[in-house]
């Protein structure tokens, strides 16, 4: 029977390129995005990637009966093995200091990075607790660092990875993992440096053999970043 993998935000970026990859080692997909247009075209990709079935629905992650729609269609294909809550938002660019952060901006961040990928985490459980499954969160440096102008989406970040820490404590049948990918050189890495030359960052697909090494070989919950997990630089 094909693995089963649900993977949130994957029209671009690090998203598609791990979906592209998983699709090729023969696993179903469930994938979203918003922009419904880049979504089909991201499907046929992945779609022409592998032998396995894909399915796309486009919404915001952010909308529980998105989260909802997404889960049912991904259990309906297969077991369900894998969920990558990959999909996140930066909040405003240029990414504004702490002392001028707008709350109404911070609180739509943490709607779509912490309280969105809850939902998912809260709706697959139950799948992934019968087939002794993972759960990858992808966050990021800034969730420990103080790097200036990141103090929306770290927060976010960090309590992503709180989250994840105390879930996995709670559920020893579950592999999950907090994951910083690295710098990549996708449109949310070019909205966080508007107008500079971001073309010395890794392309995203050289990122994704890092996670796949951690569905593959499983080891214990945790925090990885994806630098240590190739043995290279981010
Ligand atoms: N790029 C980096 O340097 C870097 C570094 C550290 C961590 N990360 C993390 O890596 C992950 C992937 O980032 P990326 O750089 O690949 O970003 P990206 O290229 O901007 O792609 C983001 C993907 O998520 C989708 N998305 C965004 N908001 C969504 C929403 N509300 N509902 C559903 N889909 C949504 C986007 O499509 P739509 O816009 O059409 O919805 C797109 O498919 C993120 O979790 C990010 O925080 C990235």
């Amino acid at each position: 029977m094909r693995r089963t993998a649900l993977i949130t935000g994957a029209s671009r970026g690090f998203g598609r390129a791990l979906a592209e990859r998983l699709a090729a080692d023969g696993w179903n997909l469930t994938i979203d995005a918003r922009d419904a247009t880049a979504l089909a075209e991201a499907r046929a990709a992945v779609d022409a990637a592998g032998p396995g079935t894909v399915v796309a629905l486009a919404g915001d992650i952010a909308d529980p009966v998105h989260v909802a729609a997404l889960v049912n269609a991904a259990a309906g294909l297969g077991r369900l093995e894998l969920v990558v809550n990959n999909a996140s938002t930066l909040g405003p660019s240029p990414l504004p200091h702490v002392a001028w952060l707008r709350t109404a901006d911070l609180e739509r961040v943490l709607a779509t990075n912490v309280v969105a990928p809850l939902r998912v985490a809260q709706a697959a459980l139950p799948h992934l607790r019968e087939g002794h499954g993972t759960l990858v969160n992808i966050s990021s440096d800034a969730a420990v660092e103080g790097y200036e102008g990141w103090g929306g989406y770290g927060a976010s970040k960090a309590a992503l990875e709180q989250l994840s820490r105390v879930l996995a404590a709670e559920e020893p049948g579950v592999r999950v993992y907090w994951v910083d990918p690295g710098d990549m050189r996708t449109q949310m890495h070019q909205d966080a440096f508007p107008g500079e030359d971001i073309s010395d960052r890794p392309e995203p697909a050289t990122r994704v053999p890092g996670l796949v090494r951690l569905v593959d070989e499983r080891p214990p919950s945790g925090r990885y970043r994806v630098e240590d997990l190739l043995g290279v630089p981010a």
